[in-house]
């Protein structure tokens, strides 16, 4: 089984480019700005806009939420906010658990924090919570992320074919997992 102590508490994990601190309601306005940049909202397929007040709403109640953990992606010398992640549904009895991130805008990107973000958290999913199994969803354009998930251990498991619309064309899904035994650190 999972401890589940470590879900429940919302952990700051300390790396060298990125520190990973609980989201909480004093990341509202740079969470919901990160939901009105394009590139960004293209890479993740969003297609709805969060309205201010669903944003506040969200950062608000994310230290209660027990079965899910959402950290802010922070830088460590001046504190700013660079995105943010989340290991979510959670199957305790499988040891399982969904991955995403998503840096909050394209100037972020391609700097190796997003690598560094995603080590950090599956070392502690794995080694604190005691999960064997991290998976996730990327689409298929997305070379970048998928580069970043198979360096931290991440294979291809499946293909959703045709899951995402997007401005008229239709884009494939990978379904990507690691277990525990897998992690790897660069
Ligand atoms: C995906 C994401 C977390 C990756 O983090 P990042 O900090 O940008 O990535 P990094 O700088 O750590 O690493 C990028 C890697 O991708 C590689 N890469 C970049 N573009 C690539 C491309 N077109 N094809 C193949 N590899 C590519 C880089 O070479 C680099 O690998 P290397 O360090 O071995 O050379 C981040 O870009 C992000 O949040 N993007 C916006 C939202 C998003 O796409 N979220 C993921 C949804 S599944």
């Amino acid at each position: 089984m999972i401890n589940t102590s470590a879900l429940r508490a919302k952990p700051t994990l300390t790396g060298e480019r990125v520190h990973l601190v609980p989201l909480g309601p004093e990341h509202t306005d740079a969470y919901f700005s990160a939901g009105l940049d394009t590139e960004v909202r293209r890479l993740t397929g969003t297609h709805r806009h969060l309205t201010y007040a669903e944003a506040r709403e969200w950062c608000a109640t994310r230290a209660g939420r027990t079965d899910r953990l959402d950290l802010a992606i922070i830088a460590p010398k001046d504190g700013r906010y660079l995105g943010e992640l989340s290991i979510y549904a959670v199957a305790a009895e499988n040891e399982s658990a969904g991955y995403r991130i998503a840096l909050s805008a394209i100037e972020f990107t391609g700097q190796g924090l997003g690598r560094e973000a995603t080590q950090l958290v599956l070392e502690y999913a794995f080694e604190s919570i005691g999960l064997h199994r991290v998976w996730l969803y990327v689409y298929a354009f997305n070379m970048r992320a998928i580069a970043v998930y198979r360096s931290c251990g991440f294979a291809v498991e499946g293909r959703l074919r045709d899951s995402l619309l997007w401005e008229g064309r239709r884009h494939d899904a990978l379904l990507m997992g690691v277990l525990r035994s897998g992690l790897r650190r660069t």
